[in-house]
C-alpha cells in the first residue's frame, strides 16, 4: 500500500498519510506524492476542496529523520519545498483533521490550512531547534502572527508540545471533538465547501490571504536557505544519530 493514499470523490480529493508504522514520517517519496496531489487538484476543475488527513492515533511525525541524514533536501526544487510552495499557494479550501501527535512540519503544515479540525488527543509541536534547525513553512512568520511572540518564542525554541484545547484557544485550531469524529466532520465541511460556487471560494480565499501570500513565500525561501545548510551542521547530526540510536542528543560542546 502506499505512504500517500488519494481518494477524489465528489469535488473533494481527500489526501491521507499512510505510513502509520513509520509514525506518518514524511520521506522525499511521500513530499513528491503530496506535491503532485495538490497540483492535480488544483489543476482539476472538478475538484474543489482538499482534506489532509492521517490516522485516528497519529497526524505525522514530522520529516523523516533517516531522509534528513542519508538524503537532505539539496535545492529550492526538492520534493519538500514544492510541496510547501504548493499548500502555501494552494487557490481552493484546504481542510486538515488532525489526531494525535503533529510534529514539525506535521504542526506548520496547518498554517496554510484554512480549516483545522482536532481529536482532543492532537499534539502540536515544531522542535526545530531541538534538532539543531530552524523553523520552515514560513512559520517563523506565521506563528508568532497568530499566536503572539511569546507563545511563538515557547513553542519554537523550547519545541515543546501544545495540546489541542490550547490550539483552540490560540485558533490554530476551528473545533475539538473525540478522535473517532474528526474524519466524518472534515468531510462534513468539506462537502459544504464543494457545493458552494468555486470562483467565489478562490476570490475570497485570495482575498483572505491577501498581503502576506508574498511574504510567505519569501520567509518560506529565506527559512529553507538557513534550514538546508544547517541539516549539514554538527548539531543536526548530533541531534538526528541520537534519534536514531534512541538516546538523548549532546549539544554541550555545539
Ligand atoms: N522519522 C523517521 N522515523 C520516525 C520518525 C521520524 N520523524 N518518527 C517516528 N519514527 C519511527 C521510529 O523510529 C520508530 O521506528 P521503529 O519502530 O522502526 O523503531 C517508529 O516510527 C515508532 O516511533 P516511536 O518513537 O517509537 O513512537 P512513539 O509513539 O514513542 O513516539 C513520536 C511518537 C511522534 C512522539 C516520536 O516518534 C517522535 O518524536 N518522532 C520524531 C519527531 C521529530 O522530531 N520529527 C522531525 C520534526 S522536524
Amino acid at each position: 500500500m502506499s505512504d500517500v493514499l488519494i481518494h477524489a470523490e465528489a469535488g473533494v480529493t481527500t489526501i491521507t498519510f499512510n505510513r502509520v508504522d513509520k509514525k506518518n514520517s514524511i520521506t522525499g517519496a511521500m513530499y513528491g506524492a503530496l506535491a503532485d496531489a495538490l497540483a492535480a487538484a488544483e489543476a482539476d476543475p472538478v475538484q474543489r476542496v482538499v482534506v489532509l488527513q492521517g490516522h485516528e492515533t497519529i497526524f505525522s511525525a514530522g520529516n523523516d529523520i533517516g531522509d534528513f541524514l542519508n538524503a537532505p533536501p539539496s535545492g529550492e526544487d526538492s520534493p519538500v519545498f514544492r510541496f510547501l510552495r504548493g499548500i502555501a499557494g494552494f487557490s481552493k479550501p484546504l481542510i486538515a483533521a488532525v489526531c494525535g501527535p503533529a510534529v514539525g512540519v506535521g504542526t506548520t503544515m496547518l498554517f496554510h490550512c484554512d480549516l483545522v479540525y482536532a481529536g482532543d488527543n492532537a499534539a502540536f509541536s515544531m522542535p526545530f531547534v531541538n534538532l539543531g534547525l530552524v523553523p520552515e513553512a514560513a512559520s517563523s512568520l506565521l506563528v508568532p502572527q497568530m499566536l503572539g511572540y511569546h507563545r511563538a518564542a515557547e513553542a519554537l525554541l523550547l519545541g515543546e508540545p501544545f495540546m489541542a484545547e490550547a490550539a483552540l484557544e490560540v485558533g490554530l485550531v476551528n473545533r475539538v471533538v473525540p478522535p473517532s469524529e474528526v474524519t466524518n466532520l472534515a468531510q462534513a465541511q468539506a462537502r459544504k465547501l464543494a457545493a458552494k460556487p468555486l470562483a467565489s471560494l478562490v476570490a475570497t480565499k485570495k482575498l483572505l490571504k491577501k498581503g502576506s501570500a508574498d511574504q510567505v513565500l519569501a520567509r518560506m525561501d529565506e527559512e529553507g536557505a538557513i534550514f538546508r545548510r544547517m541539516l549539514a551542521e554538527p548539531a543536526a547530526r548530533e541531534a538526528f544519530g541520537a534519534f536514531m540510536e534512541r538516546r538523548k542528543p549532546d549539544f554541550s560542546k555545539l
